[in-house]
């Protein structure tokens, strides 16, 4: 039998919802998503300002449940479960979605599940009737969460619809030590002028320059370790980039200076993968969050994943479900749901946000 959840998420600056359905075995399937991206409003301050982020959630929240609901065709009564975003995140944020949900599960009866935002991620490429998550995706699994707040790498041993409810902590085998991968375009963007958020920008230039025009170091080549470090790119690149202001070549050097930034962070984020997709015997990869939609990272999977040892193609989600999105979280929430993994009736009033949980 299938559950149809109705997802929420509000933890940064993308207030969402959706409606999927799960069946064992099969892709989930999305009958929904409505998204109001609040980039524009943060892009004047170079950055994400919470206080913004939250007022705006609160004005938005009940319109894309409502979209959601209606464009799915359903009413809250025939959902088996409502799903929302209740860690990690700015803490204003994820109490608007929170807080909607709450009391969307009260009045309507319904059972509520709390899901770690990260799980929504590690969700995304089963998504949108594409990929499965059934016996096809070969055993052990490498799952990179690659975002502006995270690049983690996961070796999984079972199937998405059984992952254990702390399946994040469980199966962490590297991480960042300072600065995220996105946070490192995002960074080195800023000092190169471009617009918040970088990466895409960043993305864009480096497609008419050269990779290898300028080196830029990749921390932590010894093999011993799975975890990256980006936080040394920003002075790297301050520096060059002004030697090439000093020259006047700033402007013309850009394609090349990105395609060098570039190929240092996804040499970094490969490196790290492959060696440890080696040494656990994963025989598939997924990639996810923001930093999964850049091209040149999927250009060179796609030359060299089969060398590697992957006995399938790398999974990306869709385009639409590498940013944040309720569809993601409406997805991991009903799998928890169906493993039983959830809030209802007065048990609700446990139930709160964390800003920075643990894991
Ligand atoms: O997963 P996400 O939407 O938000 C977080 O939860 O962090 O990821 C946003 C990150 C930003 O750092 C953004 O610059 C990066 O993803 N990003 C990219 C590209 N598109 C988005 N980075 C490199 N290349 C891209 N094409
Ligand atoms: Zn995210």
């Amino acid at each position: 039998m299938g559950s149809t959840v109705l997802g929420i998420e509000t933890s940064c600056d993308e207030c969402s919802a959706a409606v999927v359905h799960v069946e064992s075995g099969k892709a989930v399937e999305v009958r929904s998503v409505a998204t109001y991206s609040q980039i524009a409003l943060h892009r004047p301050y170079g950055g994400v300002v919470p206080e913004i982020a939250s007022r705006n959630h609160l004005e938005t929240v009940n319109q894309m449940i409502d979209q959601a609901l209606n464009d799915a065709k359903i009413s809250p009564k025939n959902l088996d479960a409502i799903a929302v975003t209740n860690r990690p995140g700015l803490a204003g944020a994820l109490l608007v979605g929170v807080s909607a949900a709450k009391a969307l599960a009260y009045a309507t009866g319904k059972p509520l599940v709390a899901v770690h935002h990260l799980e929504g991620h590690a969700i995304s490429p089963f998504l949108g009737g594409r990929n499965a998550p059934d016996v096809q995706l070969p055993l052990p699994h490498l799952l990179a969460i690659v975002s502006g707040g995270h690049t983690n790498l996961y070796v999984m041993k079972v199937l998405p619809e059984l992952w254990p409810p702390d399946f994040l902590r469980r199966s962490l085998v590297g991480r960042s030590r300072d600065d995220a991968a996105g946070e490192a375009f995002d960074k080195t963007a800023k000092t190169l002028g471009f617009p918040y958020p970088g990466g895409v920008w960043i993305d864009k230039t480096a497609q008419n320059g050269n990779p290898s025009a300028f080196s830029f170091p990749r921390a932590l080549p010894q093999k011993a370790t799975y975890d990256f470090s980006f936080s040394g790119l920003k002075t790297a690149l301050a520096l060059q980039a002004e030697k090439l202001k000093k020259t006047g070549e700033l402007e013309e050097r850009l394609p090349d200076l990105c395609a060098s930034l570039q190929e240092a962070i996804v040499d970094a984020l490969l490196g790290k993968i492959y060696l440890a997709a080696r040494d656990h015997g994963c025989r598939s990869l997924s990639i996810v969050g923001g930093v999964a939609a850049n091209s040149r990272l999927r250009g060179r999977l796609a030359g060299e994943w089969q060398k590697q040892g992957f006995l399938r193609e790398p999974l990306f989600p869709l385009p639409e479900y590498c940013t944040d999105n309720a569809a993601m979280i409406a997805a991991a929430g009903a799998y928890r749901f169906r493993q039983g993994q959830f809030f209802r009736g007065d048990d609700l009033l446990t139930l709160n946000a964390i800003p920075n949980p643990e894991v």
